[in-house]
């Protein structure tokens, strides 16, 4: 249905949604008649396409002179920020500035300074590390800094836009588009793969787009019920306080930082309450995007459907730049939470009542954890869970490797008490298996919000790289099964022999959860499947004082290990939004059985490969130059067959 037409039956129905768009920001747009005779900034005409070989870097011939560039800042009333990272205060030259270096010392390692930024990702070895932040050193030591750096500011996006309308979304799209120019979208800059930037790209920061509004009923399709309209840049700890006010419950990433509806929402994105809701891409109910011909759309169950169909679970960054949704909201619920540890070092600290356990029994508590994943998941809980390994530490008196397990379970919609009955048989086994836990006092929370909120934002950021994988529920429905004893065994390899602790989230998000219409999306139906999603960090660095060579040997130690996960759960995928950049055959992985149609649907709304990510659908056709046999972002983005 057109969206007038969609406007007015609403209207008719006496049900909010009169507009076409969410958000006064969204009423800024792009007049077919401002740009129409404008070779950088008018619109893109379907079908199209630019079959250059290579997108224009900054220093080619081609790519647009400063007057050109200053005409787009006047287009876009003065929101074109020049690309040069914090860090370049701290080295000589034009930018060298004591104030601004001594800030981002201060930030480099926060995910509040970093989310904040618009131009630098979390993880730089994304980009090769190309301006690392000289740190002050500790007390007594002779230099202040480490001066063997260098800054090269052309390995980071050539500008930002910093988009506060949908207008200033249309115009940066337009622009890169009809230039030639590689496209990044950063909202809060938390992934984990490179996804969101790339060197000498036009980047769009959408992270001014914040607007929330309750909307006590709605119809959208054949939905009826609360929602919520929300911006594509809120972030996780502020969605608590709209939760509260409005007295309901919406579906939140687990850390404060992240952003809800950016690449959360658009690979899938889980969260603590995902057993009994479903994933972040099963809420939304519509979605307002600019797409790569410079349109700004809807897109609902019956408009733009395809879209509406591949932005939910098929991947971020790919399809268009996803400005604001309507989503499910629910009635508040409560969450009881239970804790329990133990490990084989010795107890260290006080207060510990994780007891003390020799390795055999070790892993057979591990194992005692995971046979109950079913029976939380059936209660519509998750787990949440850290097997980790301890290097010897002599001057504690351990001479061995040391292991320790911290494992809780979350459960939505039941009492304390409720929550105490159902861990009782979990602690008899513990117990059977010869681990003295007795059963803990659960913790409760008498609203997810408050539950959420316990934490303010906060976090890191560092230059680690990690390996995941997805386990199938199937695998954990029998304890005494093949499956199961070969999902515990390439666990116990991966920490015991690879030495690599793994943090496990146990979740569910079954096609009857994700209902309508989530069930009909993109996601990956891996995901689907699963319900243990397993994550391994590689803590060694990726980091500027690493080479080349010992970052690829330090990733293919991790990838050796990996494989073992990957052994024991044949047939299964990985979890695309805490995934290796290089995982293999990621198509299948990522996308499984969607890849096909996914593939089809980008090839259609972006001829011109105007969005680009590493591992996003359509990717294979691309590579980036010049990163020394790494998987960074930092170069030339190039066609495989030009
Ligand atoms: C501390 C931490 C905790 C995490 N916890 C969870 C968790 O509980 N559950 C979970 O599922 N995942 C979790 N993740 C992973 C998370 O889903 C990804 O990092 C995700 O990519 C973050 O999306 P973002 O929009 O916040 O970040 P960004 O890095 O800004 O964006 C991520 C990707 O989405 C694209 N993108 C962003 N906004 C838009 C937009 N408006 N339109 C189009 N493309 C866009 C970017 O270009 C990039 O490719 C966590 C990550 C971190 C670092
Ligand atoms: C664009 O150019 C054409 C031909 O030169 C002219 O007829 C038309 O009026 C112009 N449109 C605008 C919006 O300037
Ligand atoms: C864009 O214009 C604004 C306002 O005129 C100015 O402050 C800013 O520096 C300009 N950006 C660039 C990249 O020149
Ligand atoms: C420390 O400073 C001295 C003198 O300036 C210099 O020779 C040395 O290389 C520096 N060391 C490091 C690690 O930067
Ligand atoms: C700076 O980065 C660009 C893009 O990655 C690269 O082509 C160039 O060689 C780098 N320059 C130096 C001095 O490393
Ligand atoms: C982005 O634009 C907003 C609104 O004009 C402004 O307040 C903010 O300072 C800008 N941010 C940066 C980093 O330029
Ligand atoms: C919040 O919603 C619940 C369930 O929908 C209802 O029982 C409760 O009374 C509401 N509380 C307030 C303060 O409105
Ligand atoms: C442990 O607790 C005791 C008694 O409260 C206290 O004296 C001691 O300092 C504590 N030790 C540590 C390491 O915290
Ligand atoms: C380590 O063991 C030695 C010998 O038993 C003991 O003297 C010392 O205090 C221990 N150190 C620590 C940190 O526990
Ligand atoms: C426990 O396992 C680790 C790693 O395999 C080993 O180094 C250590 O010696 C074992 N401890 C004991 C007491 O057997
Ligand atoms: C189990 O732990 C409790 C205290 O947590 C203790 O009282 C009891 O003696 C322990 N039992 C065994 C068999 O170690
Ligand atoms: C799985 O391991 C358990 C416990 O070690 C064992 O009892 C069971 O027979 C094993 N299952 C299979 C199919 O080997």
């Amino acid at each position: 249905m057109p969206s007038v037409l969609r406007s007015f039956s609403v209207l008719l129905l006496g049900i909010q949604l009169a507009f076409a768009y969410n958000f006064p920001y969204e009423s800024v747009q792009l007049k077919e008649s401002e740009v129409a005779n404008n070779s950088d900034m008018s619109f893109g005409k379907l079908p199209g396409g630019i079959k250059a070989k290579c997108k224009t870097f900054p220093g080619d011939a081609s790519w647009p002179s400063d007057e050109r560039w200053g005409a787009f800042n006047v287009s876009l009333g003065g929101a074109l920020i020049k690309g040069i990272p914090p860090a370049a205060a701290c080295y000589d030259g034009p930018y060298k500035d004591a104030a601004r270096c001594s800030d981002i010392q201060r930030g480099a390692s926060n995910a509040v300074y970093v989310g904040n930024d618009p131009l630098i990702p979390f993880g730089q070895w994304a980009l090769g590390n190309p301006c690392p932040v000289p740190m002050p050193s500790f007390p007594g030591s002779p230099n202040n800094t480490t001066p063997q750096f260098t800054c090269n500011i052309t390995s980071f996006p050539a500008y930002v836009v910093n988009a506060t309308t949908v207008k200033h979304v249309q115009l940066a799209v337009n622009f890169a588009r009809n230039n030639n120019i590689r496209v990044t979208i950063k909202n809060t800059g938390h992934d984990f793969l490179g996804r969101g930037t790339g060197g000498g790209a036009l980047q769009v920061w959408v992270h001014p787009f914040k607007d929330f509004e309750y909307l006590p009923s709605v119809q959208i399709a054949d939905y009826e019920g609360q929602a919520a309209r929300v911006g594509a840049a809120l972030q996780q700890y502020e969605l608590f306080p709209y939760m509260e006010e409005s007295n309901i419950t919406l579906l939140a990433p687990g850390s404060p930082t992240v952003g809800a509806y950016g690449g959360f929402m658009q690979g899938g994105g889980f969260s603590y309450i995902t057993s009994k809701f479903g994933l972040m891409a099963d809420q939304i109910l519509s979605l307002e995007v600019v797409t790569a011909d410079g349109r700004f759309v809807h897109a609902d169950p019956t408009e733009n459907e395809d879209l509406f169909w591949a932005i939910r679970g098929g991947g971020p960054s790919n399809y268009g730049i996803v400005t604001s949704a309507v989503v499910k909201a629910y009635p508040p619920i409560s969450v009881a939470t239970s804790s329990l540890g133990f490990q084989t070092g010795p107890v260290l600290g006080n207060g510990t009542t994780s007891p003390q356990v020799s390795n055999a029994t070790f892993w057979k508590g591990v194992s005692v954890y995971f046979s109950h994943l079913v029976r939380v998941n059936d209660a519509k809980g998750i787990g949440w869970n850290n097997v980790n390994t301890q290097a010897p530490m002599p001057l504690f008196n351990r001479t061995e490797r040391t292991f320790s397990f911290t494992g809780d379970f979350r459960i939505p919609g039941i009492s304390a008490a409720e929550m105490k009955t159902f861990t009782a048989p979990i602690i008899q086994d513990f117990n059977a298996a010869g681990i003295n836990l007795t059963n803990p006092d659960p913790a409760f929370y008498e609203t997810y919000a408050k539950y959420g909120s316990r934490n303010s934002p906060s976090g890191g950021v560092g230059n680690r790289r990690f390996a995941s994988r997805l386990f199938p529920r199937a695998a954990f429905v029998d304890p005494l099964s093949a499956a199961f004893n070969a999902t515990m065994a390439a666990v116990r390899a991966f920490v015991e022999e690879g030495g690599y602790s793994l943090h496990s989230v146990d979740y569910h998000a079954s096609l009857a959860t994700a209902g309508y219409p989530g069930a009909n999306s993109a996601v990956n139906p891996h995901l689907r499947a699963a319900i243990m999603h397993a994550t391994g960090f590689d803590t060694s660095s990726y980091g500027p004082e690493t080479t080349p060579e010992q970052q690829i040997s330090s990733h293919a130690r991790l990838n050796a290990y990996a494989n073992k996960l990957r052994e024991a759960s044949p047939g299964s995928g990985a979890y695309m939004n805490e995934a290796d950049t290089e995982e293999p055959d990621f198509q299948e992985s990522f996308y499984g059985a969607n890849y096909g149609r996914l593939l089809r649907i980008k090839k259609g709304v972006d001829p011109w490969g105007v969005f680009y990510a590493v591992t996003a659908v359509g990717s294979e056709e691309w590579v980036v130059e010049g990163t020394q046999g790494l998987p960074t972002q930092q170069g030339r983005l190039c066609r495989v067959d030009g």
